[in-house]
C-alpha cells in the first residue's frame, strides 16, 4: 500500500498538523470498502513530525472477534508495562498503561485502531476509554470504519457520539477519486495504449480499490465488473496445489504468521508463488496476506461449502496443535468447520475470558454458539450456560445499562452473590420471546422440583405477560397451584402477588378483590410479613381504584420494576 495516493492532501495535512500540535484529538477516518481509509493511516507515517510515532492495531471480521485484538496487535512496539497488562487481558491494568505508554509529552502518538466496526466489546471498553482523555494527552486517536457497515445499535455509534461530546474531534469521510485522478492512475499503470481511463472511471466510480483492480487487469475491452470478477479471473490461473493453499490461507481472517503457513502450506512459502505473481498474495519472509481484504473475501465466497468447511478444519487443526492458541480464533475457525466438539470445549473458556475482560457481546456471542449445538449436557451444567446467556443478553441490552449504578452494575453485583436466580433470568423480561424461550427450558429442568417448577412458571408467566401473551394467566395460576400443593409458601407468596397485580393491571378487579384476603392471609401465616404488606398496599389500590374508576397501578414495561415485582427476598 506504498503506492501514489491522489486527492488526500486536505486529510493528511490537517492530521499532520494536529500530530505536530502535541494537544490531543480524535481523528475519524469512514468511508466504503477499498475508498482508501487504511491507504490514508499508511501515509500518516509519511507527514509524522520526527519525534511522533505511529501505532496500528487492526480489528478483524472474525465471527467472534479476539478480546482486545487492535490492542495486541501493538505489543512489540510498546513498553513492557502495557505488553503484560495486554498480556494479562487485565482492564484496569491495560487502562492504566495505556495512559501512562501514551502520556510521553515529547513524543507525541499517532494511535490507529483501523476497521473498529468490528471491534470487540473490550476494545470499545478501552477506546470510550481514550476518547475521553485524547484531549489531555499528546495522543491523536484514529480510528477508521465503514460507514456504510454500522446498523442502528452498532456499539460503535455511541462511541462517536461520546467523541462528538467531549473533545476535539475531526471527521474525514473519504470521497471517491475523481475522473481526473483515475486518468492520473490510469496513465501511471503499465497497461498498455489502449485502457480507456474514462471507462475505468465510469465502471469504478472513482472506488479507488475498483480502479487498482480494474488497472490490474489490464484490458480495458474486457474489465471485469465486480471484484468477484476480478479475483476469479486471477485464481483461475492458478494450479490445483496452489488453490488448495490458498483457499486454507484465504479462511484466516487475520495474516497468517509463518508457523501456520507452515502448517497450512506444508509446501513452504515458494508454493505460493503462483498467487504472488497473479497480485492475489502479499509474501514475505515474516507474513503471508492477501493484497486486500476484499480479495480474500471473494476467495471465501467463491469457495463450495464443503471446501470452505474442509480448509478451515485444516487451520482448526494447526491452532489446536498449537499452544497457548487464542480461543476466539479456535471458535472462529470450529464454528466454520461446524466442529460441535471442539466448540463444546472450548466455548465456555471463550466466553469466561471474554467476560473477565468485561467484553459481553462476545461472551453472549460464545454461549450462544454453545447453546446452539444443542448439547446434551448434565442439567445444572446446562443451566449455568442459559443463566451465563441470560445475564450477558441483559448486560449488553438493557436500555439503562450504560447508566453507572444502573440495571448493569445491580445486575452484576447480584450475578456476584449469585443469590437472585429468579431475578437474573426476568433479567431478560424486556426481551420476550427470547425471556419465554429461557422460561420454556428452565420449566422443563426444573420439572422434577414442584418449587423451582412454580418459580419457573412464574417467570414464564412474566415474560408471557409483557409479550401481551394470554396464556400469562392460566400460567400464574397454574404457578401458585404448584406451589400451595407442594407446601412452597416463598413462591406461592411470589405467585398470589404476581396474578394480583395481573388482574389489576386488566383490569380484572373483582379476581384481584377476591384473591388479595387470601394471599394476604397465607402471606402473614407463612411470616412472609413483606410479602404481606406488599399485598396490602395492592389492596389499598384497589380499593382507591374502585372508588375513583383511575387506573391508579399500572407496572411499567421496564427491566428494572419487572424483576422488583416479584423479586422479594428469597
Ligand atoms: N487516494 C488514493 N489514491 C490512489 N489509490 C488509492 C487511494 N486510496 C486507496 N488507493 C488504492 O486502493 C486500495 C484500497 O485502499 P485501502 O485498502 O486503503 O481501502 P480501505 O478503505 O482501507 O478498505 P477496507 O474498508 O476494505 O479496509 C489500496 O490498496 C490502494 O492501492
Ligand atoms: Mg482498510
Amino acid at each position: 500500500m506504498g503506492g501514489t495516493i491522489l486527492e488526500r492532501e486536505d486529510e493528511l495535512g490537517s492530521t499532520a498538523r494536529t500530530a505536530g500540535d502535541g494537544a490531543g484529538s480524535v481523528v475519524l477516518i469512514s468511508g466504503e470498502a477499498g475508498i482508501g481509509k487504511s491507504s490514508l493511516v499508511e501515509a500518516i507515517r509519511r507527514v509524522l513530525p520526527a519525534e511522533g510515532r505511529l501505532l496500528v492495531g487492526y480489528c478483524d471480521d472474525l465471527a467472534t472477534p479476539r478480546v482486545l485484538g487492535p490492542l495486541r496487535d501493538l505489543i512489540g512496539s510498546v513498553g513492557s508495562t502495557l505488553t503484560r497488562a495486554l498480556e494479562r487481558r487485565d482492564r484496569g491494568e491495560v487502562l492504566e498503561a495505556l495512559r501512562d505508554e501514551l502520556g510521553w509529552t515529547d513524543h507525541p502518538t499517532v494511535l490507529a485502531v483501523e476497521d473498529v466496526h468490528w471491534a470487540d466489546e473490550a476494545t470499545f471498553d478501552v477506546l470510550r476509554y481514550l476518547v475521553r482523555r485524547a484531549a489531555r494527552l499528546p495522543l491523536v486517536l484514529v480510528l477508521t470504519y465503514r460507514d456504510d457497515e454500522l446498523s442502528a445499535g452498532h456499539p460503535l455509534r455511541q462511541l462517536l457520539g461520546l467523541a462528538s461530546r467531549v473533545g476535539p474531534v475531526r471527521r474525514l469521510r473519504l470521497a471517491r477519486l475523481s475522473a481526473a485522478a483515475v486518468r492520473q492512475l490510469s496513465a501511471a499503470a503499465d497497461v498498455g495504449a489502449d485502457i480507456d481511463a474514462d471507462e475505468v472511471f465510469a465502471i469504478t466510480s472513482g472506488n479507488p480499490y475498483f480502479v487498482t483492480e480494474v488497472l490490474a487487469a489490464g484490458d480495458a475491452t474486457t474489465v471485469p465488473v465486480t471484484i468477484a470478477d476480478a479475483v476469479q479471473a486471477r485464481v483461475a490461473h492458478l494450479d490445483p496445489a496452489t488453490l488448495e493453499s490458498l483457499e486454507r490461507l484465504a479462511v484466516v481472517p487475520l495474516g497468517v504468521q509463518p508457523w501456520l503457513i507452515e502448517a497450512l502450506v506444508p509446501a513452504g512459502p515458494a508454493a505460493l508463488a503462483p498467487a504472488e505473481r497473479h497480485g492475489l498474495l502479499a509474501v514475505t519472509p515474516s507474513r503471508v496476506s492477501f493484497h486486500h481484504e476484499l480479495i480474500r473475501r471473494a476467495v471465501v465466497d467463491s469457495m463450495p461449502t464443503a471446501r470452505r468447511m474442509a480448509a478451515n478444519r485444516s487451520v482448526l487443526a494447526a491452532l489446536l496443535a498449537r499452544p497457548g492458541t487464542d480461543v476466539s480464533r479456535v471458535m472462529h475457525h470450529a464454528a466454520q468447520a461446524g466442529d460441535t466438539a471442539v466448540i463444546l470445549r472450548y466455548g465456555p473458556i471463550a466466553a469466561e475470558e471474554a467476560s473477565a475482560a468485561g467484553a459481553h457481546r462476545e461472551t453472549a456471542a460464545h454461549l450462544r454458539l454453545v447453546l446452539d449445538q444443542q448439547p446434551i449436557l448434565e442439567p445444572r451444567a446446562e443451566a449455568k450456560l442459559w443463566e451465563g446467556f441470560a445475564i450477558e443478553s441483559y448486560t449488553i441490552d438493557a436500555p439503562g445499562g450504560r447508566r453507572p449504578g444502573g440495571p448493569k452494575a445491580r445486575c452484576r453485583a447480584a450475578a456476584r452473590r449469585r443469590a437472585a436466580r429468579l431475578r437474573r433470568l426476568l433479567a431478560l423480561a424486556g426481551r420476550d420471546a427470547e425471556a419465554v424461550v429461557v422460561a420454556e427450558r428452565a420449566i422443563e429442568l426444573g420439572k422434577e422440583t414442584p418449587g423451582t417448577l412454580s418459580h419457573a412458571l412464574n417467570n414464564l408467566a412474566m415474560a408471557l405477560w409483557q409479550s401481551g401473551d394470554a396464556r400469562a394467566r392460566s400460567t400464574m395460576e397454574e404457578s401458585l397451584r404448584v406451589a400451595l400443593a407442594a407446601d412452597e409458601p416463598e413462591h406461592a407468596c411470589r405467585a398470589y402477588i404476581n396474578l394480583i397485580l395481573y388482574y389489576l393491571e386488566l383490569p380484572h378487579l373483582g379476581d384481584a378483590r377476591r384473591l388479595l384476603p387470601e394471599g394476604i392471609e397465607f402471606a402473614e401465616r407463612s411470616d412472609f410479613v413483606r410479602f404481606s404488606r406488599y399485598l396490602q398496599v395492592a389492596l389499598g389500590r384497589c380499593i382507591s381504584r374502585r372508588r375513583t374508576g383511575t387506573r391508579s397501578y399500572r407496572p411499567r414495561r421496564t427491566h428494572s420494576t419487572a424483576p422488583r415485582r416479584c423479586g422479594a427476598p428469597r
